[in-house]
């Protein structure tokens, strides 16, 4: 029989959780986990916030892991008075599961991102961990289907904010001359290491876009509104054909419509609160 975990949850004041995960621990509990106790609705704080960072809700929903339950009557002294709700949950092979969730990115039948293990014939392959950019997030889609729209074989793409390197490699699989850059080394590394692994010619460093030159047929920037917006002189001086971004938390898609004031927006998509926009730039 596969084995179980059993698994505990209640609900405390923050103050109480210190306490409460100590009694748990020497009861057995192998993991603990606090939690936003069910209709709390969290804020985090966001980049553009400014002010006061929000203040965390007043009660925690904790959760413990036990292989085996504890005796009720110890467990009663460990949370006195508190109600607790017990749930059953297989082992899983966490190594493994998590890979179920990533399917290959279907974007057209000329561009199909996959993981290695999928084994997709002629697809981008992107090793999902290494750096943001799986093609799972609605930006990232949203980007490819963009560049697989637009891409010219024997064009040149920048991309702003590579990542893992998934759109200028997707560019380059699409015959494009690409360069990404990334103010994160660690993701500059493994976009090098994606285009090696993809046998794509793509160059990646992190050098600061104000240092970037030339002008390109393709700049595609997945990046929040408010750093496009910061970018906006940088990113019109080197486009000279299509500007593709995403990323933008739709409430917030007025900065980068005002950054871009004077250009030909082509392309608009909305949905799950982000907004993807294009721009056509005259040569
Ligand atoms: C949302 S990820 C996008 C990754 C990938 N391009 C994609 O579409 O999935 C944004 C990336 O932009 C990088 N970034 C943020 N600000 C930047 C800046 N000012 N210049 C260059 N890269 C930046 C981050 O390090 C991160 O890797």
């Amino acid at each position: 029989m596969p084995a179980v975990w059993h698994a505990l949850a209640v609900v405390l004041p923050r103050s109480a959780v210190a306490e409460a995960s100590r009694s748990l621990l020497a009861l057995g509990a192998t993991g603990l986990m606090e939690d936003v106790p069910t209709g709390t609705a969290l804020r985090f704080k966001q980049p553009w916030d400014t002010g006061r960072k929000p203040r965390p809700p007043a009660t925690v929903m904790l959760r413990a892991w036990f292989r085996h339950r504890p005796e009720p009557k110890a467990l009663a002294m460990a949370l006195p008075g508190r109600e607790v709700a017990w749930t059953e949950e297989p082992e899983q092979d966490w190594n493994e599961g998590w890979k179920v969730h990533f399917q290959p990115i279907h974007v057209s039948d000329r561009l199909v991102i996959a993981a290695p293990w999928h084994g997709v014939p002629n697809a981008v392959v992107i090793e999902p961990g290494n750096a943001f950019g799986t093609g799972e997030h609605r930006t990232t889609r949203s980007c490819l289907a963009e560049i697989d729209r637009l891409a010219t074989p024997g064009g040149s793409c920048l991309d702003v904010g590579c990542g893992s390197g998934i759109l200028a490699l997707a560019a380059a699989h699409l015959g494009m001359r690409a360069y990404g850059m990334d103010i994160d080394e660690d993701a500059v590394e493994a976009a090098r290491i994606a285009a090696a692994a993809n046998g794509l010619l793509a160059t990646f460093d992190a050098r600061p876009i104000a240092e970037v030159e030339g002008s390109w047929d393709l700049v595609v920037a997945n990046l929040y509104a408010e750093v496009i917006a910061a970018l906006a002189v940088d990113l019109r001086r080197l486009a000279r054909g299509h500007l593709v971004f995403a990323g933008i938390l739709s409430d917030r898609a007025h900065l980068v419509e005002a950054a871009m004031s004077g250009l030909e927006q082509v392309h608009r998509d909305d949905g799950e609160g982000w907004t993807s926009l294009t721009y056509r730039v005259p040569a």
